[in-house]
């Protein structure tokens, strides 16, 4: 069985580590496509380090640039890849142009492609995740759904073969890497912040980061927060920060921006915040994971799981600071929806049967 993974982007690095271990653990052969679509050090190299991940087996380089150009790009060049590879099946995470690209390039030479985190659906054709999601869910042969919710999201679009329910691999990557993070982050120390006494905020999505106005009134509320706020900053919502003069001109005493941080500082950071605030799917999640109450400015999410058990709220940028101060939040645990921390082994198993 020859496993060819493609990632790109900072979640797949995370999504997939947990699955190339158990692959390695098993004995079975897989080659490592990196699109390049994350390049900086902070959004790409140190995932590597911290989560074990094997040096890619090729990195594409393909970068940035508008979604036609970017996956356009992945597509010429992993084409190239599995034709000279030929491996059993090709294996996509989440829902990233380089997901897709990936996708469609296996498909168009009849290889199947196993999808990681198949089923979500935001039903806003607004993101450009919900494309490469629907599209790439109906190109695969093996899907692999983290929740019974994307399960049945599936079945409305009448794709039923092949379907399993196997938990979320970002569920096993933190109970694999909790530990570790607890014992080598000095995050909270370097930073000078006390547990449950911050904030940490995430915002990255072209809804939000887009349009200056959304941004603005966003950037004004974290400013208005009195309360610290650790905000690590996308580099997609830098440059548009930068654009309009937002960072230096705003940013109140209580707001600290800092550059993206590593995955072991990260749950340390979401594990000992008062509240999260943020835009991504993933953050979303390890907030639930660990219970820590988040507020998602978004209009719907995918993770509606999460919303259904009181412990993430919806909210629009006008109304964050309303609901930073008056939200009432759950007393009982968050439920265990996201499997118990064994995906990876589970989709090993199941690609290793397919013929
Ligand atoms: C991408 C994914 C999104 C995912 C996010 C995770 C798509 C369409 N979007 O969004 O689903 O939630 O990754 O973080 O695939 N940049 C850098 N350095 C980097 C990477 C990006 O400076 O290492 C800057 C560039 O200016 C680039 C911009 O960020 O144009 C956006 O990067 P891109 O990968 O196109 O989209 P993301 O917003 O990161
Ligand atoms: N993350 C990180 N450092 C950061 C911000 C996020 O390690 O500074 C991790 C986070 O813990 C989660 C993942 O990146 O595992 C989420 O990625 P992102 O928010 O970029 O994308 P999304 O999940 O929205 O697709």
């Amino acid at each position: 069985m020859r496993v060819l993974t493609i990632v790109g982007a900072r979640p797949q690095f995370i999504k997939s580590a947990p699955v190339t271990r158990a692959l390695r653990n098993g004995g079975y052969e897989e080659f490592l496509v990196h699109t390049g679509q994350h390049y900086d050090y902070g959004m790409s190299q140190v995932f590597f380090e911290q989560l074990h991940l094997p040096r890619p087996s090729i990195n594409l380089d393909i970068g940035s640039g508008s979604h036609g150009y970017q996956t356009g790009q992945m597509l010429i060049e992993i084409e190239k890849v599995i034709l000279a590879q030929r491996p059993d099946c090709v294996l996509v995470y989440g829902d990233t142009n380089s997901t897709l690209a990936g996708a469609l390039a296996a498909a168009k030479l009849h290889v199947p492609v196993a999808h990681v985190e198949a089923g979500l659906r935001s039903f806003n054709r607004q993101m450009p995740e919900e494309h490469n999601r629907v599209l790439t869910d109906h190109l695969s042969d093996i899907l692999f759904c983290p929740t019974k919710t994307a399960v049945d999201n599936l079945l409305q679009e009448a794709i039923a073969k092949n379907v399993h329910q196997v938990g979320d691999t970002m569920y096993d990557a933190v109970m694999q890497f909790s530990d570790t993070a607890r014992a080598k982050s000095d995050i909270l120390s370097t930073l000078k912040i006390k547990p449950q006494d911050y904030i940490l905020a995430t915002i990255h999505r072209p809804y939000n980061t887009d349009d200056p106005s959304v941004l603005s009134s966003i950037w004004q509320a974290l400013c208005a927060i009195d309360q610290t706020v650790i905000f690590p900053v996308h580099p997609r919502t830098r440059r548009k920060l930068e654009m309009m003069d937002l960072h230096v001109h705003l940013a109140g005493a209580s707001l600290r921006i800092i550059e993206p941080v590593g995955y072991l500082d990260m749950l340390v950071l979401e594990q000992n915040a008062r509240m999260v605030l943020t835009d991504s799917g993933g953050v979303q999640k390890e907030a639930f994971f660990f219970a820590v109450p988040c507020i998602t400015l978004r209009p719907e999410t995918e993770w509606v799981e999460t919303v259904e058990s009181g412990w993430n709220i919806l909210t629009r940028p006008d109304a964050i600071l309303q609901a930073v101060s008056d939200h009432a939040w759950p007393i009982t645990p968050p439920p265990p929806i996201f499997g118990d921390g064994n995906s990876a082994a589970k989709i090993v198993n199941i690609l290793t049967k397919v013929e």
